[in-house]
This record gives structure tokens, sequence and C-alpha cells, in this order.
């Protein structure tokens, strides 16, 4: 399962490529506003800081203006991937986008139909959003199951990417449940590398290793 950082923090995307197990960006209008950053200067850096796709949303709601927006956004650099949500109007742009071969992420996606939808009309990644359901009473992982089974049963190529994870084991059940990406913040990549008897292993052979005779 590929793994992408969910921020549109260079610094943070300069430190999980360093790790080594950084496979591309997503990012969206709050983690741009947070960075108090303006996305003319923004978006080329964090091109820059990651070789995978990186996903830039388009805030347009129009057909027409979210594929001018989306060819904007794909002349930034050649990882560009346009982030477009799962409306009627969004999945007419993905179309069009796709025919000219622009890549596309369909964002805000709750349902295993609307995932159809956006394989349908040649999404190149879609983002079902774990965390949000899961805080209003649904399992959220069990919509990944279901787009999974139908993009199997027909053989879409559409990517799955798991988004807004909450904490490890959100990465953990993408990763059984057989999603393509994995989309999370610093604090839950930084966790995965993480077990308490990890450390306590390392301190015990450091420990045993002062009583070795050395030369
Ligand atoms: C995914 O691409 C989105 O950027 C992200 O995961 C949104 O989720 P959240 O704002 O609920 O964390």
């Amino acid at each position: 399962m590929k793994i992408f950082l969910d921020t549109a923090d260079v610094e943070q995307i300069t430190q999980a490529n360093r790790w080594g197990v950084l496979d591309g960006v997503t990012t969206n209008p709050t983690h741009v506003s947070r960075t108090g950053a303006d996305p003319h200067s923004l978006y080329p850096r964090i091109c820059q800081a990651v070789k995978g796709p990186v996903s830039l949303e388009t805030i347009f709601l129009t057909a027409d203006q979210i594929v001018e927006d989306g060819r904007r956004l794909a002349a930034i650099a050649g990882n560009v991937v346009v982030k477009v949500p799962v409306t009627r109007e969004g999945l007419m742009a993905v179309k069009r986008l796709a025919s000219e071969g622009i890549k596309t992420n369909v964002t805000v996606t709750f349902s295993p139909l609307q995932a159809l939808l956006a394989a349908k009309v040649g999404a190149t990644y879609v983002s079902p959003f774990v965390g949000r359901l899961d805080a209003v009473g649904h399992t959220g992982m069990d919509l990944v199951r279901q787009i999974r089974q139908i993009y199997t049963n027909y053989g879409y190529p559409t990517e799955i990417i798991v988004a807004a994870v909450r904490h490890p084991l959100h990465v953990l059940e993408a990763a059984l449940a057989g999603a393509d990406i994995c989309t999370m913040s610093m604090d839950v990549l930084s966790q995965l590398y993480d077990h308490p008897l990890t450390d306590i292993g390392i301190e015990l052979f450091l420990k045993d290793w002062k009583k070795v005779p050395q030369p």
C-alpha cells in the first residue's frame, strides 16, 4: 500500500520524504489555509518536495470552471493531480480532464455508488473519507471494502485513497481491505514506527552489549 501525507506543510513533506516511505501528498483548502501561505508560491514547493502525485483541490463547482482550473493546476508541475468533489458537475469535469490526460482525485466521497460513478468517468483516484463516517456512527472502512469489491468485480483501474484517517488502526484496516493508498497526517505516519516493545528490546540489547568484552 502506498503512503501519502495529507498536508500542505512543506517541512513535514520534506521530513517524511527523508524517511523514504512517502509515495505522494494530498492537500485540501483547509490544509492550505493552515499554512498561511499563498497557493501560487506554495503549490510548486509542495510539488518539488515529493516525487509522487500531489493532489491540489479545485474550489470551483461548475464543470466548465473546474476544467479550466484543473488545466491551470495541472500546468504547475508534472505530478499534479486535480482534486474534484463528487458532484454531477465535478464528475462531468473529471471525464473531460481525463480525456485530456489530466489526473484526478474524486474527493469527499461517502458512498460506494459515488465511487462507482467516479470510476466510470475515468477518475485516477477516489478518496473515501473514513474518519468522518466513523464520527457519525458509520463504519468508514466498510465503504473502502465495498469500493474495493466493486472495482475488482469490474476491473476499474481507479485507485482507492483511504482519507480522513484518524489513527494507526485506520492504516492497518486500509491495508487489510486492499486499499491502494492511505493518506494520513504526519502524527499518524510517525506513530506507525512506534511500539513500546521495540524501545524495551533496544534498551535491553544495548544494556547486554555493555557486558560483552571489547577488544
Ligand atoms: C483527503 O484527501 C482529505 O484531504 C482529508 O483526508 C480530509 O479529511 P479530514 O479533514 O476529515 O481530516
